[in-house]
């Protein structure tokens, strides 16, 4: 086969590999579309576990499946390390060969938790890529684990939860990983010890953040790692146009949304991951029937724990809907955020969602429920003040802690002031992401990274 055979007959080929989550698949489908849009050629490899819907993408994306023969209840599972620790085992082997037999590769960009697959592009002698999903303060975290953990942080104990963790501020122990678990504890940090290292050999680093939030976490990494780094986020701006949504979005929500007045609804997702339990559920929706403010809230199947939304107490879904609540099973969350009715998130703080709440400036109430999103909720609500965390005692939500937070957000005192910040942060934001603008000229500097030989 002549090379202008190959999938991107003759243009440089960038192959792309997700990890197969909702909130990893939509910005490294960002970044193909992104620079697909500067003439390069795209190849997404995908699991056969989530895979995107190939008639949602252009269609000269080149799509190439891997089985990777994980067992569902893993990939279902909120505990992330064993899938992603069993996918890389399974997945090295077939993505070599897929690798070794494709033409006109420039480059690998494949998921920081892909260690495996980042190997192989090393080994052909591919330049390897890792894009880092989460925040750049988060990446900090993984690569200061063993310092963590030298220094007696972690593991986690009850006794040291609201220490300052110096090295990191404003980080507090409480907002690193929560593992109890000595076997799942371990294999976090084994996955982490693979990633970091795996990244430290790569040929450079994408990081889904911008200076005008991260400024100081982007400059430490900067400083600690001896390979280019391009913060070319949020990759949600740089390609609006690619639907890599693996649930229906229900679109009836933007006319309930027309019919609201300006600022007032209270928009409420936890993500695509997490799941909470049947109490937690019950207790928010008596908390927004009782704030008595319009609400749009998406409850995806699995996200209660052994129930669904339409067992919901009868009683309690007729007060949902008579308070001018509406419920859907997923939403298009960009254009939720950007409609002019919606004036507050109640959210898990998942990445994605915080950056995507950002560049639209809806003001946070924040619901972290694991993960990064403990860490997101911290510089949400004490770095860049745009928002402040639901009060609960001992992580148990209440009805009056969601109704006390509504009124705090949409009153006037702090509500005005928290608003009056993320306009700023959101004009920051845009001047950032504006042509000539640090992640503009980040993502030109990453194309010729790719192209050069
Ligand atoms: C988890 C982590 O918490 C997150 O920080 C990490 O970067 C990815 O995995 P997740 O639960 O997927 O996050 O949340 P988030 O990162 O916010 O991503 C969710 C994505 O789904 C967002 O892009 C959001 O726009 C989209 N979404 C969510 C919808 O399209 N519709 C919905 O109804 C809800």
């Amino acid at each position: 086969m002549r090379p202008s055979d190959g999938p991107g007959g003759g243009r440089p080929l960038v192959v792309l590999f997700p990890l197969p989550y909702q909130g990893h698949i939509n910005p490294m489908l960002r970044l193909a579309a992104a620079l697909h849009a500067r003439g390069l050629a795209i190849t997404v490899v995908h699991t056969e576990t989530r895979a995107p819907d190939r008639q949602k993408l252009p269609a000269d994306f080149d799509l190439v499946t891997i089985r990777d023969g994980v067992a569902p209840e893993l990939a279902e599972s909120d505990d992330v390390a064993p899938f992603v620790l069993a996918l890389n085992r399974s997945c090295a082997a077939p993505f070599r060969d897929y690798l070794a037999g494709a033409r006109d590769v420039a480059c690998v960009v494949a998921d920081v938790d892909w260690f495996a697959p980042l190997g192989v592009a090393r080994e052909l002698g591919v330049k390897a890529l890792p894009l880092m999903t989460s925040s750049a303060a988060k990446f900090r975290v993984y690569m200061a684990f063993p310092v963590l953990e030298e220094k007696g942080y972690l593991p986690i104990r009850e006794s040291n939860l609201d220490t300052t963790v110096k090295e990191l501020p404003p980080l507090l122990v409480r907002d690193l990983h929560h593992e109890k678990d000595e076997t799942r504890y371990r294999a976090y940090a084994h996955l982490l010890s693979n990633m970091v290292s795996g990244v430290r050999q790569s040929s450079g680093l994408i990081l889904n953040t911008l200076d005008a939030i991260e400024e100081v976490d982007i400059a430490n990494i900067y400083k600690d790692i001896s390979i280019p780094v391009f913060a070319i986020g949020p990759l949600h701006i740089l390609s609006p146009s690619v639907d890599s949504s693996l649930l229906l979005q229900d679109r009836s929500c933007l006319q309930w949304l027309d019919a609201q007045p300006p600022g007032s609804v209270i928009y409420v997702s936890l993500g695509s991951l997490m799941s909470i339990d049947a109490h937690e559920l019950t207790e928010i929706a008596w908390g927004l029937v009782a704030s008595r403010r319009p609400f749009l809230w998406v409850i995806r199947p699995g996200l209660v724990r052994g129930c669904e939304a339409s067992e919901l107490p009868i009683e309690l879904q007729e007060e949902i809907v008579r308070d001018r609540g509406r419920m859907v099973s997923w939403a298009p969350q960009q254009e939720v955020l950007k409609h002019p009715a919606v004036g507050a998130f109640l959210t898990h703080c998942g990445w994605n969602s915080t950056l995507e709440s950002i560049l639209e400036g809806v003001p946070m109430i924040c619901r972290p429920l694991g993960g990064d999103q403990l860490c997101n909720a911290r510089y949400v609500c004490e770095v860049w003040k745009v928002g402040f965390r639901v009060v609960e005692v001992e992580n148990q939500l209440t009805r009056g802690d969601v109704q006390v937070a509504i009124e705090k957000m949409m009153g006037q005192k702090e509500g005005d002031e928290i608003r009056e910040r993320m306009r700023d942060l959101r004009n920051a934001a845009a001047k950032c992401t504006s042509k000539g603008g640090p992640t503009d000229v980040s993502l030109q500097r990453l194309v010729g990274f790719i192209v050069s030989p």
